[in-house]
């Protein structure tokens, strides 16, 4: 039974009793709940975040089945409840959330402009809600919240909701307040996550929006055996999160050079620029490290002043379109002394060349989809610094797992 604002439930062993603030007894509907609700616990596991960031192939494989579906050439997600005629008529898409909700957004946002040609932003929902944005009536926005609880988040869907727009949540936990106030939209599905580090959360998140992308995009203009190559690539990720998390490369040499830094460097470009932010954010919050994350191009544009012998940069470089462009800000900054931890595609011997620490992933064809193997170095960086340093992993200083208030 969910209770509204100013609502409060009294239960004792006999029964409950609901009422408003104002004493007016009252009651709602029960609603079962199709998903349960279990409390996890770490099996084998020495932190729930170790055990999340293992559970990743799982979690895709439930959030990505049923969706995709390359037979048909496209995708379905039956809770956006869409007709063909509205994916057509939709004029431009908004993703709004916080923290590691944005980061997803930001590749959500890519993902639509290039699969569905949908114009389309990313932008933190706090800043959101307070500039009176214009909200066009044909748009599309997407609330992304794992609790579902985020308060600028819910702020976020209201402001779009007042001015008369359409908000759709792309949430983890069921029956939130954030997927209740939607009403519409789809659930990531990537189990309860209990580290307040997000790490499943975010990869769900990520496959949920390219799934979303992909049924517009087929919808709009992509042709049947392109959207089948994209979906089937898709389908096949959480064998290669998989791979990558059986043998993850030196984790350990990169955490010797970022936990000996005053700060650390991210960079990467495009989508790999929200996954620069995304490891940034991890390695901040589980081991308290002072983190800044740019689009590789930017550095030189003032923060390489920053840059000395021994500063260690993490540069995200998966063999696309902008590999060559963003090597050569990796030479710019190692000309100055810059130690490089090189996140890149397995098999890319030029770019290990220039690294320090080289660590592979699994190759993708489409470069939307790398973010979901390029971010699992990151979280397991951001782990074991922060086990090396003696920190609260699992629930950081400062922190909670939902932030309900502004
Ligand atoms: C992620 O590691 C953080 N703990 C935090 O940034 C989080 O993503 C943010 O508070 C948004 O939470 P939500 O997804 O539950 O809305």
């Amino acid at each position: 039974m969910y209770l509204e604002d100013r609502e409060i439930m009294r239960i004792t062993a006999e029964g409950w009793e609901l009422f408003r603030l104002d004493g007016a007894t009252i009651s709602h509907a029960l609603e079962e709940l199709a998903e349960e609700l279990v409390w996890s616990d770490k099996g084998s596991f020495r932190h729930h975040m170790l055990k999340e960031i293992h559970e990743q192939p799982e979690s895709l494989r439930r959030c990505l089945s049923g969706r995709v579906v390359p037979e048909e050439g496209g995708a379905r997600l039956g809770g956006f409840d869409l007709t063909t005629r509205d994916i057509a008529n939709i004029s431009r898409v908004g993703i709004l959330g916080c923290g590691t909700s944005f980061h997803a957004g930001l590749v959500g946002a890519a993902a639509m402009e290039q699969l569905a040609r949908l114009p389309a932003f990313a932008e933190i929902a706090s800043e959101f809600r307070y500039r009176n944005p214009v909200i066009d009536p044909e748009a599309l926005f997407l609330a992304v919240s794992q609790s579902g609880e985020t308060a600028d988040t819910l702020g976020a869907v209201r402001e779009v909701q007042v001015k008369g727009g359409r908000v759709m949540g792309v949430v983890n936990v069921v029956g939130s307040t954030i997927a209740r106030a939607c009403g519409r939209g789809v659930y990531v599905h990537s189990g309860p996550e209990i580290a307040v580090a997000s790490t499943k959360a975010f990869t769900s998140q990520v496959a949920a929006l390219l799934v979303a992308s992909l049924m517009f995009g087929r919808t709009r203009l992509m042709a049947a055996d392109e959207s089948r190559r994209f979906g089937n690539e898709l389908l096949g990720v959480p064998e290669l999160v998989a791979r990558y998390l059986a043998d993850p490369g030196p984790i350990g040499k990169a955490v010797e050079m970022v936990a000996g830094g005053k700060y650390v460097f991210f960079f990467g470009r495009g989508v790999s620029h929200a996954v620069a932010m995304e490891g940034a954010l991890k390695l901040k919050e589980v081991a308290y490290i002072p983190c800044m994350s740019y689009p590789a191009a930017e550095m030189k544009h003032g923060p390489i002043a920053l840059i000395d012998a021994n500063t260690p940069v993490v540069a995200i470089i998966p063999d696309d379109v902008m590999r060559d462009k963003t090597l050569s800000n990796v030479q710019e900054v190692k000309a100055r002394g810059a130690r490089i931890i090189l996140i890149h595609s397995e098999g890319d011997d030029a770019s290990a060349a220039l690294a320090d620490v080289s660590i592979p992933v699994p190759r993708t064809r489409s470069s939307l989809i790398s973010p979901l193997l390029t971010v699992l170095p990151l979280q397991l960086i951001a782990y074991e610094a922060g086990l090396a340093l003696g920190r609260d992993i699992d629930r950081p200083r400062n922190l909670a797992k939902s932030v309900t208030v502004e």
